[in-house]
């Protein structure tokens, strides 16, 4: 049996490997590695053990400090891995520095690539992301977009050949949990001390994690007064990256609207989407989710990640500043039903389908 190495760090990428390995393991013997990039139990460990993914064959256990100092520390043990392991090819989702690292061991090696989520372009390398993805595209054997205007961005750079649209993993994953879920409710959730919080009838559901909104008090506290002003209550589940800032800012300002959480686990993600009135986040995968479930979003970056989310103005930027986030939650929308440019639900094997005629 031929032998994939796919390479995870952080928690999209746990979501999107939880659907494409559960298809890829009925043809191939997987190797997976962590690097470690996310390491919280409710950062890593509640994924794979919620969505039933396979433990690690290694965790790399590197995480924090530079970009280039956490890059180059992945790449030099996934390097060695790849040397023991001497895989078939290698699998990587998404724009994460895990992904960049793996993408450089593996080229480097002459072990082919495969890269789901490919294409994505924000047209700034300010965003390391943006770094991240357009130098795993560049190196990568196959470029395995979600969505056409993705893979637009890849003809564009010359990697028409080997790209190929197959939907979102993402999206497969939302209609399987939500399917799962069948309809259960989520009815509370733990707050920063580990009280229980009963969920109000009506919330805003907000995730904000990024570098570019976070990391001053300023454009944080654009955003919480925003939330704070609303007419019902926020959930706020805050990633690691700004839990001491998020905590103090609410503290010095009186905050009463926002409920700051730990990180969820998935299923209770997917369900604070599914019940929300709208939301609000930074993340590439929030915004889709709102998408997929119907629900407005206002996505607090400068840049467009997911055109087709914008389509009639479900989903639409705004600045990290009060006034911007609520005249645009104020906005009407109507979601067009037959618009689905996700895919049907099923890339995963498309994904894995792909694979096997590279490899056979
Ligand atoms: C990373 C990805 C980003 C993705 C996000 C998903 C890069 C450059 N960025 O950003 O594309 O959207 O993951 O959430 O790869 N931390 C903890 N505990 C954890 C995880 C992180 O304390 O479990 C801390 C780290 O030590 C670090 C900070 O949070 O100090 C930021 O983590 P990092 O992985 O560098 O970036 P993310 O913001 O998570
Ligand atoms: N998510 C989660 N718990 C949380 C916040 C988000 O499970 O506390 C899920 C969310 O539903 C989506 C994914 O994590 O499926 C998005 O990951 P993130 O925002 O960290 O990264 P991005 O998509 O921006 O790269």
């Amino acid at each position: 049996m031929k032998k994939i190495c796919s390479v995870v760090g952080a928690r999209p990428q746990f979501i999107k490997l939880a659907v494409v390995s559960r298809v890829l393991r009925k043809y191939y013997q997987e190797v997976l590695i962590h690097t470690g990039q996310h390491y919280d139990h409710n950062m890593s460990d509640v994924f794979f053990e919620e969505m039933d993914i396979p433990k690690p064959d290694y965790n790399l256990g590197i995480s924090g400090g530079m970009h280039g100092q956490m890059t180059g520390q992945m790449l030099i043990e996934i390097e060695k891995v790849f040397v023991k392991e001497q895989p078939d090819m290698v699998l990587l989702f998404g724009d994460t520095n895990s992904t960049m690292a793996a993408a450089l061991a593996a080229v480097k090696l002459h072990i082919p690539v495969c890269h789901v989520e490919a294409g994505n372009r924000f047209g700034t390398l300010e965003s390391p992301e943006e770094v991240n993805r357009t130098v795993t595209d560049h190196i990568s054997t196959i470029n395995l977009p979600c969505t056409e205007s993705s893979l637009n961005f890849l003809e564009r750079e010359g990697l028409g050949e080997i790209s190929t649209v197959v939907g979102d993993p993402m999206y497969d994953a939302f209609c399987y949990y939500t399917e799962q879920l069948d309809g259960s409710v989520l009815t509370e959730i733990k707050d920063f001390a580990g009280n229980i919080i009963t969920l109000p009838k009506k919330f805003y559901y907000m995730t904000c994690h990024r570098q570019e909104n976070t990391d001053t008090d300023e454009k944080l506290d654009g955003i919480f007064s925003a939330m704070e002003s609303l007419d019902f209550p926020t959930i706020y589940p805050v990633h690691p990256r700004n839990h001491d800032r998020a905590e103090r800012l609410c503290k010095e300002k009186g905050y009463k609207n926002i409920i700051l959480t730990l990180p969820v686990g998935y299923k209770a993600s997917i369900s604070l989407v599914n019940r929300a009135e709208k939301i609000v986040t930074d993340s590439g995968g929030v915004q889709r989710e709102a998408f997929f479930a119907g629900k407005p979003c206002v996505t607090v970056l400068d840049f467009v990640v997911w055109p087709e989310t914008m389509k009639d103005g479900c989903n639409i930027l705004a600045r990290p500043e009060k006034e911007d986030i609520l005249t645009k939650l104020n906005r009407t929308v109507t979601f067009d039903a037959d618009y689905q440019p996700f895919g049907d639900g099923h890339s995963a094997q498309k994904i894995v389908s792909i694979i096997k005629n590279f490899l056979n």
